[in-house]
């Protein structure tokens, strides 16, 4: 069973940006639904995953389990968001700041091009930074799509452009969202360790695994939220 993994930070750590009232439906209420969708899908089939990696590889080649891989990887891809927001605001450094010079000519290109593919995305989905080896990209998932399936694409962080991630704090108006939240949350720091893992420097994040029956696991797991 995959447990919701907790905030890194306080409901209201992240405001103005986003408010204590998103978080509270945004965690408690929509990922929370995603956790036991994902939960009770799994329970019917009889499957013991043992990472939620698995399950959404798996799930993402069977057209019968459409349903699975959109609640597993909006599952994994709100635990990733968490991780990749910081509380305190931050900028990036060392090989992720060169990358970002090389690739896009500088941070304030990076943050219009990743505003500008948001802002422009049809509907609901994410927006990422994401490293294919050496290069960084930005690129746009639907729905509950995420990088898992995308061979190559490590991410770095990602944006919610689901409604319910904004409409509380900023209305209908997502690209100020995305200006807002470019420039006050992301964890560069987090960014920066993708990164280095994406060319072979540590370990890539993985999301908490499910809870074994022994009553263990997901919490171990764990200690890499929050940085
Ligand atoms: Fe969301």
């Amino acid at each position: 069973m995959f447990e919701l993994p907790p905030l890194p930070y306080d409901h209201a750590a992240l405001e103005p940006v986003i408010g204590r009232a998103t978080m509270h439906l945004h965690h408690e209420k929509h990922h929370q639904k995603y956790v036991d969708t994902t939960n009770q899908l799994l329970g019917e089939q009889g499957a013991r995953p043992t990472s939620l990696e698995d399950v959404i590889r798996e799930a993402a080649g069977k057209a019968d389990a459409r349903k699975l891989f959109n609640n597993a990887a909006q599952l994994w891809n709100h635990t990733f968001f968490w991780t990749c927001m910081s509380a305190k605001a931050q900028t990036p450094t060392d090989g992720l700041a060169e990358a970002i010079d090389r690739d896009f000519g500088g941070l304030a290109d990076l943050k219009a091009k990743f505003v500008e593919l948001g802002a422009a995305h049809f509907g609901s989905g994410w927006v990422w930074l994401a490293a294919e080896g050496q290069t960084l990209r930005v690129v746009d998932t639907h729905d509950g799509d995420d990088l898992l399936t995308h061979q190559g694409l490590t991410p770095l962080f990602v944006c919610d452009l689901w409604e319910h991630a904004y409409y509380l704090d900023h209305k209908n108006d997502r690209q100020a969202f995305l200006e807002a939240w470019f420039d006050a949350l992301p964890n560069w720091a987090f960014a920066g360790d993708q990164y280095a893992a994406a060319r072979g420097d540590g370990e890539i994040w993985r999301h908490p695994d499910p809870v074994s029956s022994s009553g263990t696991g997901a919490a171990e797991k764990r200690s890499n939220l929050g940085r």
